[in-house]
C-alpha cells in the first residue's frame, strides 16, 4: 500500500481519532490528515473542508494521488457551515488560531448536541480558546503535546459538559492530573513561565499596569505557573 508519514503536530490529531469515526476535517489544506486515517484503516471515510479554493484543490490532489478521490467528500466553506449535523460526529481543526477556532464552533451550536467529539489544535491563543470553550458549554477532557522541529503544540480534546472552572494558570497551561502521561509537559511549562516572566518585567516598568491592575494579574499568572510547575515536577518524583 502506498502511505506516506504524518508530521508530530498532526499525528497526535490522528491518535486522537477513534475507529470507524465520521470524521470532518476543517481548513483541512493537503487533506493530509483524512487521508493518512483512511490509508491506515482507522477510518473508511471523510469529510475535507476548506474556506479556499486553493487548499481544497491541493486536498484533492492529495486523495487522487493515493487513489482515495471517491473515499473522501470536499467542502469549500467558512468553517462547518457546509457540514451537515449528521455527517460528522468527530470534528478536527488544526492548524488555525485559537479565536478563528471559536468562531467556527460559535457558528456551528450542534457541535455541543449530542456525542460529538471535536479535536482542536489552536496555533495561537490557547488561553483565549480554552476560557471560550469553558464560558460556552465544552469540556476540555485532554490535551496531548506534540513536539515539531523547537515548537510545541497543542491538541484539545473537547466534548459537550461542564468543566469546573480553570485558574488562570491552568487557562494559559491547561488542567494537569497526576495519572497524565505527558513527557513534553515540563517543557510546556517552562516556555509559559518564561513567557509570563517576561511580561512581567515589561509590565513592572509601567506605571499604568500597576494602576489599572494588569500587573497583579501577571503576577498571580505567574504564581499560579510556579505552582503548577512545582506540582507537576512532584507528580514527576
Ligand atoms: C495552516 S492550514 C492548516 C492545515 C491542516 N489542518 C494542518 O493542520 O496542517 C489552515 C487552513 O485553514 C483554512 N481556513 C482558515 N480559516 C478557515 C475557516 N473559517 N473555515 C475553513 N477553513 C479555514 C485555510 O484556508 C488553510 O487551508
Amino acid at each position: 500500500m502506498r502511505t506516506f508519514e504524518l508530521s508530530p503536530r498532526l499525528r497526535s490529531v490522528a491518535d486522537m481519532v477513534p475507529k470507524g469515526a465520521k470524521l470532518a476535517d476543517i481548513g483541512t489544506d493537503h487533506a493530509y490528515l483524512p487521508t493518512w486515517l483512511i490509508l491506515h484503516g482507522v477510518i473508511d471515510r471523510a469529510i475535507a473542508a476548506d474556506l479556499r479554493e486553493g487548499p481544497l484543490e491541493r486536498a484533492r490532489l492529495t486523495a487522487e494521488k493515493y487513489g482515495l478521490g471517491d473515499y473522501m467528500s470536499f467542502r469549500l466553506c467558512d468553517g462547518l457551515s457546509g457540514v451537515g449535523e449528521e455527517e460528522a460526529d468527530v470534528i478536527s481543526i488544526a492548524g488555525m488560531g485559537g479565536e478563528t477556532i471559536a468562531e467556527i464552533l460559535a457558528a456551528a451550536p450542534w457541535t455541543k448536541s449530542g456525542e460529538k467529539l471535536l479535536l482542536l489544535q489552536p496555533m495561537s491563543a490557547q488561553p483565549e480558546l480554552r476560557s471560550w470553550l469553558q464560558s460556552h458549554g465544552y469540556v476540555i477532557c485532554r490535551e496531548v503535546l506534540s513536539k515539531e522541529g523547537d515548537t510545541l503544540y497543542v491538541t484539545f480534546q473537547v466534548t459537550v459538559g461542564q468543566m469546573a472552572p480553570l485558574s488562570a494558570g491552568e487557562l494559559w497551561a491547561g488542567r494537569q492530573q497526576q495519572s497524565d502521561n505527558a513527557p513534553l509537559r515540563a517543557e510546556y511549562l517552562d516556555r509559559l513561565m518564561t513567557q509570563s516572566s517576561r511580561a512581567l518585567e515589561g509590565l513592572r516598568r509601567s506605571a499604568r499596569a500597576a494602576e489599572d491592575g494588569r500587573l497583579a494579574e501577571m503576577e498571580r499568572l505567574y504564581q499560579d505557573l510556579l505552582h503548577l510547575k512545582e506540582e507537576w515536577a512532584t507528580w514527576q518524583q
